[in-house]
C-alpha cells in the first residue's frame, strides 16, 4: 500500500537515493532547510515534493503541522551538519534538531504517529563502555574518529540516547560505517561491526526503504555495513536475533 514519507535533509546523498527507490509507488516529501531551484529540481527529478523546512530555524510544531498535513507514515532523519562545521552547528542540527523531530512526531495524535528512521553512525556509543566484539584495529580506530569528530561523535551520542528512552512512537536507528558512493550490491551485514568496513550510500538507502516495511525493527539500533548477505534477508536474520547494538 502507498505510504506517506517524510525525509528530514531531504538533498543530501542517501536521502535522494531513497526518493529515487520509494517513488512512484509511495508519496515522498522531502525537507531542505533553504529555498534553492538546484536542491528542488534534483528532488522532483527523484519523484519527491521538496518542502523548505530548517532544523535550526523552524520549530517543532512546525514539523507536527507537516506530519499531520502529509499523513505521514514514516519518517526518516537523514540531515548531518557536515564533517567540517563548527560545534554550534553540530549540535544545532544532530541534537536539537533530532530532538524537534522526536518531539513532533509525539505530538501527532497517537493513532496517527509515523514511525521513524534515524542514520546515525558507527560506534556511537557511551564513552566508557567499549563493544566485546572490537579487536585492536577496531579500538585504535575508535580513537581516531573520536579525536577527529569529537563533536560529532558526542552531540549524535546524546541524540540517540535521548530517542532510545523514548515508547511513544516506534524508532529505528540505523548505524553505518564510512559511506561511500560505490554501486550498491544489495547485500549488507548488519550487527556487531568492525570499524574499519564501509557501506554503500546505495545499500543504506535500499536498507532504509526496507525497514519501511518492518514495523518489527522497532525499537533496534543497528550496525549497518558491507557484507555479502541479501539486505532482506540480513534484516530478518537481525531481528530474529533480537540484540540492539545500541550501548548506553
Ligand atoms: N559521511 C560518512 O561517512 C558517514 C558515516 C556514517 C554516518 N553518516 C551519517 O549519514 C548521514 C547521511 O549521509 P549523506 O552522505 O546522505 O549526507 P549528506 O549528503 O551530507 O546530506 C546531509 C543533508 O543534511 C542537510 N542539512 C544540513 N543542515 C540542515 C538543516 N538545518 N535542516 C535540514 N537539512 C539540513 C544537508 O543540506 P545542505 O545540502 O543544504 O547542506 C544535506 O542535504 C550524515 O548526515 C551522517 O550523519 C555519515
Amino acid at each position: 500500500m502507498s505510504k506517506s514519507i517524510v525525509i528530514i535533509g531531504g538533498h543530501g546523498r542517501v536521502a535522494l537515493r531513497l526518493a529515487r527507490l520509494l517513488s512512484p509507488a509511495h508519496r515522498i516529501t522531502s525537507v531542505i532547510r533553504s529555498e534553492s531551484e538546484d536542491q528542488a529540481k534534483d528532488i522532483v527529478d527523484a519523484g519527491a515534493t521538496p518542502v523548505i523546512l530548517s532544523l535550526e530555524e523552524a520549530s517543532s510544531e512546525d514539523y507536527t503541522k507537516l506530519f499531520t498535513e502529509k499523513s505521514a507514515d514514516f519518517v526518516v532523519f537523514a540531515a548531518g551538519s557536515g564533517f567540517r562545521a563548527p560545534e554550534e552547528r553540530v549540535k544545532k542540527v544532530e541534537y536539537e534538531g533530532c530532538i524537534k523531530i522526536f518531539d513532533a512526531i509525539e505530538r501527532v495524535e497517537e493513532s496517527k504517529r509515523p514511525r521513524l528512521a534515524v542514520v546515525s553512525a558507527l560506534d556511537i556509543r557511551s564513552p566508557d563502555k567499549i563493544p566485546e566484539h572490537y579487536n585492536d584495529e577496531d579500538k585504535k580506530q575508535s580513537e581516531r574518529v573520536r579525536q577527529l569528530m569529537p563533536n560529532y561523535i558526542h552531540w549524535r551520542y546524546e541524540a540517540d540516547k535521548n530517542l532510545v528512552a523514548r515508547t511513544a512512537f516506534k524508532w529505528t536507528i540505523l548505524r553505518p560505517g564510512g559511506l561511500t558512493d560505490q554501486p550498491g550490491v544489495e547485500k549488507l551485514s548488519l550487527g556487531k561491526a568492525h570499524l574499519s568496513v564501509l557501506t554503500s550510500r546505495d545499500d543504506l538507502a535500499q536498507l532504509l526503504a526496507t525497514v519501511l516495511d518492518r514495523p518489527d525493527a522497532a525499537g533496534f539500533a543497528i550496525d549497518t555495513v558491507g557484507g555479502e548477505i541479501p539486505i532482506p534477508e540480513s534484516l530478518d536474520a537481525y531481528i530474529e536475533r533480537g540484540e540492539t547494538d545500541w550501548i548506553g
